[in-house]
This record gives structure tokens, sequence and C-alpha cells, in this order.
């Protein structure tokens, strides 16, 4: 029977020393403060920034929400991260994705100025965190850490494998897991033997998009199995990309879905954020 790593729990955590923090600044006349924009009316990408603003209330950072219509030009969601980049109430900035299909993502993350990039998607922090020098992490694969380090799991020495390569999660994953010193290996749709591959996982994440993907017969006896996955089952029922009944009794530690990486994700932003003002104020 797996140990649980439970997101909620640990989410909580984070939360409550962010919070402390952002009401030590405060009574420096230091404000905390986060711009989400959303454009269109995607139902999922509603709840996370509802979530995200939730949050922000908790741990006292001011939110100030950008709902933009679907029908937004990529000029004027430019124009108005713009606007964000030379505001100082805002210490970061957050555009949810995906965009609507007419505007470019990639000029959407170039324009956030990378001292306000809480989500860590700019090249120039991309680049601070492939050589190991950074400032912001992004938000999914430092929530997965946590929960790791919070079991004391050390990826050092490990098998590690992540299944997915997406710029949001799977390839700073793989880097993150790699700069504690991990053995890692990143598969995909392409990949061959991905079971097997799994099978030598100490740790393996699962970051496909795809409901109940990784089955029993992919895991390990004991392994750290996380589930960054976030999908709706045959019966509509919110699922990870674990099937989490059958891996559960093989693995060693599992993390759950609701509950896991995903109340993980927004206590990080909540650090980042932290992190933005402190640094934006000298702190
Ligand atoms: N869409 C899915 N995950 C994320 C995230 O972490 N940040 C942003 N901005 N959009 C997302």
């Amino acid at each position: 029977m797996a140990k649980i790593l439970d997101g909620k729990a640990v989410s909580a955590a984070v939360k409550e020393r962010v919070a402390a923090e952002v009401a030590a600044l405060g009574t420096e006349g230091v404000s905390v403060g986060l711009a989400v924009i959303l454009v269109g009316d995607d139902s999922a990408s509603r709840v996370y920034v509802n979530n995200k603003k939730k949050a922000c209330e908790a741990c006292g950072i001011r939110s100030f929400e950008y709902a933009l219509p679907a029908e937004t030009t990529q000029e004027e969601l430019v124009a108005l991260i713009e606007k964000l980049n030379a505001d100082p109430a805002v210490n970061g900035i957050l555009c949810q994705l995906p965009v609507p299909r007419h505007i470019d993502d990639k000029a959407v993350i170039a324009a956030i100025a990378p001292e306000k990039d809480v989500d860590a998607f700019h090249v120039a922090n991309v680049g601070h965190i492939m050589v190991g020098d950074y400032t912001f992490l992004p938000c999914t694969p430092a929530g997965v850490m946590e929960l790791l380090h919070s079991a004391d799991i050390s990826p050092e020495g490990k098998r590690c494998v992540v299944i997915g390569r997406s710029n949001i999660v799977g390839k700073p994953m793989a880097m993150l897991l790699l700069h504690e010193n991990g053995t890692v290996t990143v598969c995909h749709s392409r990949t061959k033997d991905l079971a097997a591959i799994c099978r030598e996982a100490d740790i393996l994440v699962a970051a496909v998009g795809r409901a109940k993907f990784v089955t029993a017969d992919m895991v390990k006896a004991g392994a750290a199995v996380i589930d960054v996955g976030m999908n709706r089952d045959e019966n509509g029922n919110l699922c990870g990309d674990v099937d989490y009944d059958a891996v559960e009794p093989v693995a060693g530690y599992i993390t759950p879905v609701p509950g896991g990486v995903g109340p993980m994700t927004i206590a990080m932003l909540m650090q980042n954020t932290l992190t933005a003002a402190k640094q934006q104020n000298g702190r």
C-alpha cells in the first residue's frame, strides 16, 4: 500500500509560509500583487484562475484579474501585458494557457517582463533554469519537487522517468530532477517500450494528459508515482494520468487526483509572486 503524497496539506504549509512573509512585508509598506489574465471562456481555465485568485486572498496577495473576450487580438493582449509590466503594484503576471488559436502563446510569454514572469515560461527564465541559476521555477515541476522533499524522497542516484515533454511540465521537470542528481529519462508519444522504461523508475512522473494512462504493469514496486494529469474518465469523473486504484497497491508513494500536484502548482505560484515582489523591492 502506497503512502499518499498529500498536496493539500503540503500546499497549505507553503501558503502559510508565504502569507507570513507577505504580512511581514506589509508592515514595511510593501504590498504583493499578481495579475491574472484569462482570454476566452474555457471552463477548465476559469476554474484554475478562480483557484489562483482564492490562493492570493489566502496569502494576502492582491490579485488583479483581466477576463478578456475570446476575440481579443494578440496586439490588445500584448498591450495589456506591457501596461502591467510598467505597473509597480503588479509584481507577477500570468496569462492562463491555452490562449485562443489566433494568438501566438510564444509572443504572449515573450511580452511578459522576465522579472514578473511568475510562471517561469519566458525563454530568459527557461535559460536560467537550464543552467541551474534561477529566481523562479515553473510552478508544477517546483510543486512536484516540494512534494518529494516533504516525504524525504531524494532523486539523487535514482532512476527518474518523466512521461511528457511539454515546455510547461515535462522538460523543466526533467531539469529539476537532474539538478538534484537524478538519472532522468524523458518519454513521449514516439518512445518505444514505454512500459519497460517506466518499470525501471524509482520516481515516475506522469504528465501526458491522458486519463489513467499509467497502469500497474508500468510501475516498479515501491516507486514514487507522481500524477500531473487532470482528466475526465469515461464516466466524466475527475482523474489523473495514473490508474490510481490499480497502481496504488504497487507504488511506494502516490499522489491523488485531485489533491496531489494541483494544489502544489498554485502554492508555488504564490511563492514565486512573493519572490518577485521581494526582488522588485530590493529585499
Ligand atoms: N495552463 C495550464 N497550466 C498552466 C500554468 O501553470 N500556467 C499558465 N499560465 N497556464 C497554464
